[in-house]
């Protein structure tokens, strides 16, 4: 072995094939060896990471965040939301279009791209959004470094983006190779069912709205499509029993997400709790729907990933009430601890959970070594003390809104280093300045 940067020294490494104690050595920001032991009296300038008894994960991919720049910087921008990401273990987020204006044009991306090499913790890819009108900026955007898809608002949320109309999307489902991310709630029933929302006394309303039926029928229609233009499409967030039991049918055309919160929060107690806090599109659900996404979503392998869908909103924002507030809730920051909690609580296996949030996301967008510990890989690597129990407070969040929904809730699992392309630029609770992320490469 020619030169060690840094060695980890004696984790429990998630490896693709088994859980073991190893030791990982990264030269050039990739991995070069994975090792019961590595000498490290032969490698004198490596930096040493001692990691007895910590977890070391592949580095998670969060497949979905609104990072809100340019445009809507009050509520977010790509340093303080990559800062977020850094601290919760986060080493790829993959971010959304609807920042102000929306991202639509090769141009938009590219500016993004330079905006995130001078601002981002965090490696990173940036979706164009299709706005019905910009198929060849789509077409001028596949196989871009650092743009990873296509992502389509069929229901109106945040944003103007917005685009249901058949032709144009069997037209993009048929023309584009690029993954195709869906966010799937029927925009004419929204406008049908508006009343429920004008007319609303509480939040509560929200989840009757923006019923079921309304997310159901929009999947049911977008799969139909996906089928004439045998276009294999992703379907983002899914909320509802009835949406995962028909995907579970129609997987050999869909790849499937659901967020933590959804398996996490469910209605009315969320609600009660924090109020317009756990406002977001497509809204949490009774608890049979999160059971069932368990159940079914994640233990019958529906599910193929995980993703935040971080979208902050100022406090003052959400505290205009309903239905003035805006809809969506921080949590990349969370987004891993969150899911470690749910393995210390015995539903949910630290293989699995690692899948869902790394090697998954890294084969949908075809990122290139990314998402496994192997020899050859980038050294995207998250440090974790799975025993460790922490205390989530509003005040150590590093998104500019400032709060999460689980303020002041218990969970075991803690984030103990990010390291980014070799750089340990977190690590047992200090950041190291300095380092900056790269666009994502898709094979
Ligand atoms: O609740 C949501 N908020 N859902 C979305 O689809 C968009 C997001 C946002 O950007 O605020």
């Amino acid at each position: 072995m020619e030169n060690i940067d840094l060695i980890i020294k004696s984790a429990q490494c998630v490896l693709p094939e088994e859980i073991s104690i190893k030791d990982v050595g990264i030269t050039g920001g990739k991995i070069s060896c994975i090792q019961d032991s590595i000498d490290a009296s032969n490698y004198p300038n490596a930096q040493i990471i001692e990691a007895k008894g910590k977890h070391l994960l592949p580095g998670i991919i969060d497949t979905q965040v609104h990072f809100r720049d340019p445009g809507l910087t009050h509520k977010e921008d790509l340093h303080t939301g990559s800062l977020s990401a850094l601290l919760g273990g986060v080493t790829t987020f993959l971010e959304m279009p609807n920042t102000h204006p929306s991202t639509t044009t090769k141009e938009a991306i590219e500016f993004k791209i330079n905006r995130a090499k001078e601002l981002s913790y965090t490696n990173f890819g940036f979706f164009i959004g299709a706005n019905g009108e910009n198929l060849e900026e789509i077409k001028a955007c596949q196989g871009l470094d650092g743009c990873p898809g296509v992502k389509i608002f069929l229901g109106s949320s945040t944003g103007d983006l917005l685009l249901y109309k058949e032709d144009k999307l069997l037209e993009i489902f048929t023309s584009v190779k690029s993954p195709i991310a869906l966010h799937s709630e029927n925009e004419e029933m929204l406008r049908e069912r508006k009343d429920i929302q004008k007319e609303a006394k509480s939040v509560h309303a929200h989840y009757e709205w923006r019923n079921v039926e309304t997310a159901l029928s929009s999947t049911k229609r977008v799969i139909g499509i996906a089928r004439k233009a045998n276009k294999k499409v992703h379907v983002l967030h899914i909320t509802s029993k009835d949406e995962i039991e028909f995907l579970k049918e129609n997987k050999d055309i869909c790849t499937v997400e659901v967020t933590p919160q959804h398996l996490t929060l469910y209605a009315p107690d969320i609600y009660d709790q924090i109020d317009t806090k756990a406002q977001m599109n497509p809204p949490i659900r009774t608890k049979k729907h999160s059971d069932a996404l368990w159940s079914i979503g994640i233990n019958q392998n529906v599910v193929d990933v995980i993703g935040s869908d971080h979208a902050p909103h100022t406090l003052q924002e959400k505290n205009r009430g309903y239905p003035k507030s805006p809809s969506g809730l921080p949590g990349v920051q969370t987004i891993l601890t969150i899911m470690l909690d749910h393995v210390n609580k015995g539903v949910l296996s630290l293989e699995k959970c690692v899948e869902l949030l790394c090697s998954a996301p890294a084969k949908l967008y075809s990122l290139k070594n990314k998402g496994s510990l192997i020899e050859g890989y980038d050294a995207d690597c998250t440090l974790i003390d799975l025993s460790k129990f922490q205390t989530l407070k509003d005040e150590d969040m590093a998104s500019k809104v400032g709060w999460t929904p689980y303020h002041g809730k218990v969970i075991q699992g803690v984030v103990e280093g990010t390291i980014v392309n070799g750089k340990p630029a977190y690590l047992y609770g200090k950041v190291y300045e300095g380092f900056r992320g790269l666009p994502i490469v898709t094979a």
